[in-house]
């Protein structure tokens, strides 16, 4: 949180956030190392691997879940949030884990599930236990409606006694009802997992106090899972998402939070990021504008819901580039002079992006590449999902038995039992399943892939003898690791990654994406030939194209082609070439500022030096952690 700064692109002289220039790494807990040999990832493992993740340079590490839980849900169901499940370890185990992160450099942002909780929380325990028990109100509640008034399990109303039509995201009616006191319980996810009612304030204040015995003990924030949904409006349950997304309190919610959990907490640099499936760009404005102090930034959702087709997310539609490159330049220029994106193409509820969006046979490598180089280069901070960072591919499993989300058990048995062909049902699951991102890090060949010595809780994927851990770092110039770690090395060095402003080229191109990001009189021009086939660039894209002088290469994946010709899955990121030193005071916006072009940062002054040399708006990172800014991160390809 940055209570004292701006993030905003207009002429300013408070220095941009931290988190400008930081990537944050998202390690799933139960899929990522398991040191006991349960064959469930736990906090031993992370502590095991933690190398890895300095190594590659990330900022921030977001835990999924570890509190206790029945894992109805993979954790997402917590039933006491202060303490670690057994499965993943113990408390002392987390702060020698937190000690260790921060001693590397890194922070630890906790996820935070306080749309609902376990059906096994002791909350929900005494709240159900009768209707005038003193937590009852901490849940929502309501009367069968007289049958044939309300709707039925499969959401038609008039046909049935539930209160309101809404479907759970996993399946089924989103009310179960509590024979013992006769109501129906509100849950949008499964029936583990009630919601919580945010309008009563006994129940945030509970939250608060959790929040910040969590702040306490040195964690560095929070990403908040589903957390525009809190805001219900329990008079008008009504069908629709409009009363359970974005209700009206959303923003008198999180503004009290921040008041109640972070105004105070000035002396740490601390980052908030709300999951908000549903989520507008002008929504997105107001959750992340530095002064209205809610969030500092959110997880949208556009882009990952442009292949899914009308009946479900299951019903699977081609890619379409163009509509990628309209959604996400969209966000860039609805957040260029308030708030803030996140960036992410995969994480433990997407498919995995390389399978995805690129091509996971012939051109792994190349498009796994340049998948992180597109997002990774946009303005705003990226995410990194563990197991992206050596390009794993989705899982594509071919029984349902191999499955473990209850996501997509629940919609393959709903939808069978609906009289659904099973072998059509695989098909979509082998794309879209969650599990396709749920399966273990492979940190070797062999058995399980050392990831375990024991027997994984999840299949592993077939491929693991080849895309492991150890053999990507020894891959070297085809080390998806190691461009990784330059990306993410190259926002912390270069101001024009971190904070430059962002035009779309081309965006009708169906197999180029190409923008630029300029930064006073500094520009970054990337240009991705999103296709298997080599892809001739049009000199009249930009004039850099035009000149004699090619400027330098700031990343690249593969050897360019020859002249204008981008090889298959290609991507460059071509840095203007500095001018000569000049030691006059100068102010790098006004240039730009005169011919009306939208400045970033503060006012800079003094002789011009090389990007490589120079930190992010005086934030250089790797500095920071002992480290030298790398100088690999300009190498020349081609
Ligand atoms: C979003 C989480 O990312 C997902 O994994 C979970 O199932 C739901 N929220 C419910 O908590």
């Amino acid at each position: 949180m940055s209570d004292s700064t701006t993030n905003d692109t207009g002429p300013t002289t408070a220095p941009p956030a931290w988190w400008t220039a930081a990537t944050v790494y998202q390690i799933y807990p139960r899929s990522f190392a398991d040191s006991n040999g349960d064959g469930v990832g736990d906090l031993g493992g992370i502590r095991q691997r933690l190398g890895h993740l300095h190594d590659l340079g990330v900022d921030v590490i977001w835990l999924s879940p570890i509190y206790r839980s029945p894992q109805a849900d993979n954790g997402y169901d917590i039933s006491d949030y202060d303490d670690v499940d057994p499965l993943f370890g113990t408390l002392d185990e987390f702060d020698a884990l937190l000690d260790e992160v921060h001693a590397l450099g890194m922070k630890l942002v906790m996820d935070l599930v306080v749309n609902h909780t376990s059906d096994e929380h002791p909350w929900f325990v005494e709240a159900r236990s009768s209707r005038d028990a003193p937590k009852r109100d901490w849940y929502l509640w309501r009367d069968p409606l007289p049958s044939g008034e309300g709707s039925d399990a499969a959401g038609t109303p008039g046909a049935g006694t539930y209160p309101t039509a809404w479907r759970s995201a996993f399946s089924g009616p989103a009310w179960t009802l509590d024979e013992r006191t006769g109501q129906y319980y509100l849950h949008m996810f499964a029936s583990k997992q009630p919601d919580l009612n945010w309008e009563n304030p006994d129940l945030r204040r509970a939250v608060f106090d959790m929040m910040n015995r969590w702040l306490d003990r040195g964690v560095d924030g929070f990403r908040m899972d589903v957390i525009n949904h809190i805001a219900k409006e329990p008079s008008s349950l009504a069908p629709g998402a409009s009363h359970f997304v974005m209700g009206g309190q959303i923003h008198d919610h999180l503004r009290e939070m921040h008041r109640e959990v972070f105004a105070h907490r000035t002396d740490r640099e601390l980052i908030t990021v709300g999951e908000m499936p549903g989520v507008t760009v002008d929504d997105a404005r107001l959750f992340t504008a530095a002064d209205r102090h809610e969030l500092d930034m959110v997880f949208q959702f556009e882009h990952v819901g442009l292949d899914h087709g009308p009946a479900s997310k299951f019903d699977n539609l081609p890619f379409d580039l163009v509509a990628l490159k309209r959604s996400l330049s969209h966000w860039q220029d609805g957040l260029a002079d308030q708030g803030w994106n996140s960036l992410y193409l995969g994480n433990h509820d997407q498919p995995r992006s390389v399978s995805r969006f690129g091509d996971d046979d012939r051109y792994r490598f190349e498009s796994a590449t340049l998948l992180a180089t597109v997002l990774h280069l946009h303005r705003g901070t990226p995410y990194v999902y563990q197991g992206d960072e050596i390009g794993m591919t989705n899982a594509g499993f071919a029984s349902i038995e191999q499955y473990r989300d209850i996501e997509s058990v629940n919609w393959f048995d709903e939808s069978v039992a609906a009289g659904a062909d099973p072998e059509s049902l695989l098909e979509s699951l082998r794309f879209r399943s969650r599990d396709n991102a749920r399966t273990p890090v492979p940190w070797s060949g062999g058995a399980a892939a050392g990831f375990s010595t024991g027997t994984p809780w999840i299949e592993g994927v077939a491929n693991h003898d080849t895309v492991n851990v150890e053999a990507d770092r020894a891959a070297g110039d085809r080390s998806v690791f190691e461009h990784y770690r330059r990306l993410i090395a190259l926002r912390h060095e270069s101001p024009v990654v971190a904070l430059g402003s962002f035009e779309l080229l081309a965006p009708d191109d169906e197999r180029l994406y190409a923008f630029t990001r300029t930064l006073g009189d500094e520009q970054l021009l990337v240009l991705a030939n999103w296709s298997g086939e080599p892809y001739e660039l049009d000199p009249a894209l930009h004039p850099a194209l035009r000149r004699r002088s090619v400027p330098q290469v700031a990343i690249g994946n593969v050897p360019s082609g020859a002249g204008l010709t981008l090889a298959p899955w290609a991507v460059r990121g071509l840095q203007s070439v500095p001018a000569p030193p000049r030691c006059a005071n100068r102010d790098s916006g006004g240039a730009a500022r005169r011919s009306g072009r939208k400045m970033s940062g503060a006012p800079r002054s003094s002789c011009r030096v090389r990007p490589a040399a120079r930190g992010a708006g005086g934030r250089v990172r790797h500095a920071a952690r002992g480290r030298a800014p790398d100088a690999s991160t300009r190498r020349t390809v081609g």
